[in-house]
């Protein structure tokens, strides 16, 4: 295991939703700098919950997260940190709430601070790279659900974010796209959170899977 500071880190996260359904019960984990792991486990399990944990949307019950050496615990703690990852949701809806596709993919950099050129720019870059370069300006509500799929990892890449968290980002993408999306992952060889089911996928793309099990991570050999 690298001995710097971990990117991610859990430090015995526990955390129930109000119906008392445990989706972290003493949870530890490490993200480091050049790593990527992929986290499995059945419906339900938590999966969601824990990269929405990671990202401060949702607080912790006890333990701590710590983000690039930072302990989190307030909003504003989170929101230091939480610019410099990507997380790409996953029902794409959570995610594109702009009229148009142009708007959703340049909000971010805009947000940035760019200017509305270079956002433009920059969003033309990356739907050109994830080949949807058609759907600009495109309603964002009626584009296909992997259409909205392909867009909403596109307003994500726009930020050129440090850290990807994908959860299921393959979910309803056909062959060529899940390809195109594989290769794009492989070249930004970012670390990465992977949420995923499909063993080949994350043979490609991560050095380490773990299972959330009863709310703890479990190393998979
Ligand atoms: N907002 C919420 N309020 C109450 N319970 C919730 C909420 N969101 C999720 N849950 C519950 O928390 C548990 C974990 O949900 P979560 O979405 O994190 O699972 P998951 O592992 O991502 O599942 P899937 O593989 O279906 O995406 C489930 O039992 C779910 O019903
Ligand atoms: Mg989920």
């Amino acid at each position: 295991m690298p001995s710097s500071t971990p990117l991610i880190a859990l430090k015995g996260v526990s955390f129930q939703h109000a119906d008392e359904s445990v989706t972290a019960n003493k949870l530890d984990f490490e993200l480091y700098s050049g790593q990527s792991v992929a986290i499995s486990g059945i419906n339900g399990s938590g999966k969601s919950t824990l990269l929405s944990l990671i990202m401060g949307l949702r607080s912790v019950s006890s333990g701590e997260v710590h983000l690039f050496g930072h302990s989190c615990r307030t909003e504003a703690d989170f929101s230091r940190f939480r610019t410099r990852i990507g997380m790409v949701f996953q029902d794409p809806d959570d995610q594109l709430f702009c009229p148009t596709v142009i708007e959703d993919v340049c909000f971010g950099p805009l947000n940035q601070g760019l200017t509305r050129t270079d956002a433009i720019v920059r969003a033309r870059k990356i739907l050109k790279q994830l080949n949807v370069s058609h759907l600009e300006n495109k309603i964002t509500y009626q584009l296909s659900g992997g259409q909205k799929r392909v867009v909403a990892l596109a307003s994500v890449l726009a930020m050129k974010p440090e850290i990807l968290l994908l959860d299921e980002p393959t979910n309803d993408l056909d062959p060529e796209n899940t390809r195109r999306l594989i290769d794009i992952l492989k070249e930004l060889s970012l670390p990465m959170i992977l949420i995923c089911h499909d063993a080949n996928i994350c043979a490609q793309l991560v050095d380490k899977e773990y299972q959330l099990t009863l709310g703890t991570m479990v190393a998979l050999p």
